[in-house]
């Protein structure tokens, strides 16, 4: 699988901080998958509207950190029961311009640190109602309240302890897979979306325009196309000219109807396959041609977003011109 870019934030600028040698400690037991930085929230200006028609480059810098990464560990001491004001900026921060906020929709974390044995809690769970309004799926399981922390550390800020060791691994495995699970969830919902977007592309290209379907074709490099009528087109320039000669033997008034039996995106491969049911309108030709062929398709996500690299259709029943019903 590819590596998660996670992006840790940590609520105490101090630097003998216990949270953030619990997090260099937790990043040392973390599996390969997760690539994580440490995104520094100490030079933030204090979040204040009027600045964001020109943000200060600190808050630039750190959105576009924030933008770029699949999830957010956050990582917090407890002050008077709650989250320290410089975490709470950073959440202000990163959620603004309305509309544009970096956390919609990214899988968090949290660990608490007290180094008292009560405490914690109030930290962890004021930071878990934000993530309400900052729609951030939160892993539940396992809680991780880190007490009694100033004990934790040797002088060099290794764990003193394997069973802290083993709940620090236990703990970082379980958001590895929960970070996993919410980005695929996101990426089939998004090639859900694309293969809409292909079935109306589909219907153009049958009405003879080819525009559309040029939106997800490579520009260069590879490609595949095996049409209906035999033989194979090679190369992505040499497909994208097949296709633009093929839908200009379609008139408008075409229909065009995807059945996907399966499909699915995984990285930056996706595939659908299953049936197109087309009637197409030959110019000259009174009568509807249809044609069921069976389809598979392949994408690469490149160029930012989906392109079809990979074409083939055989007709799946005998393709004859026959009456318009
Ligand atoms: C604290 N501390 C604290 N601890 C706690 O468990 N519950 C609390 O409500 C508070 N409140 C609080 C308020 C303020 C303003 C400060 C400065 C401190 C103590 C806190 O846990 C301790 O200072 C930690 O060491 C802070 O974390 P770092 O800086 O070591 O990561």
């Amino acid at each position: 699988m590819a590596t998660l870019k996670i992006a840790i934030l940590i609520g105490s600028l101090r630097k003998e901080s216990l949270t953030r040698k619990t997090a260099a400690a937790l990043l040392a037991v973390a599996p390969k998958v997760l690539d994580c930085s440490i995104v520094e929230i100490g030079d933030l200006a204090l979040y204040n509207e009027d600045l964001d028609s020109n943000p200060p480059a600190a808050w630039t810098h750190f959105r576009a950190q924030l933008a770029r990464c699949n999830g957010v560990l956050f990582l917090t001491p407890e002050y008077n029961r709650s989250i320290p004001g410089c975490l709470k900026n950073a959440l202000d921060v990163g959620s603004r311009p309305q509309g544009k906020s970096v956390f919609a929709g990214k899988p968090a974390g949290v660990v608490s640190v007290t180094p008292y044995k009560l405490g914690a809690f109030g930290a962890n769970h004021a930071l878990r109602q934000t993530f309400v309004f900052l729609d951030m799926p939160v892993m539940q399981q396992p809680e991780a309240y880190i007490a009694g922390a100033a004990d934790l550390f040797d002088a060099q800020g290794a764990l003193k302890s394997d069973e802290t060791r083993s709940f620090f691994t236990q703990f970082m495995t379980s958001f590895a897979h929960w970070v996993g699970a919410v980005a695929r969830t996101s990426q089939d919902e998004e090639f859900r979306a694309f293969m809409r977007r292909r079935a109306a592309i589909a219907n153009s290209y049958v009405c003879g325009d080819a525009a559309p379907l040029e939106t997800i074709l490579p520009r260069t490099g590879d490609g595949t196309f095996f049409p209906p009528n035999g033989g194979s087109v090679h190369g992505a320039k040499e497909v994208a000219a097949r296709y633009s000669a093929d839908a200009r033997s379609f008139a408008p008034g075409g229909t065009s109807e995807l059945d996907v039996l399966q499909s699915g995106a995984v990285g930056d491969i996706a595939f659908w396959t299953g049936f197109q049911d087309a009637a197409a309108h030959l110019p000259g030709r009174k009568e509807t041609t249809h044609m069921k062929l069976r389809i598979t398709e392949v994408f690469r996500f490149q160029e930012g977003g989906w392109k079809v690299v990979h074409r083939h259709a055989d007709p799946a029943a005998e393709t004859a011109p026959r009456k318009s019903d």
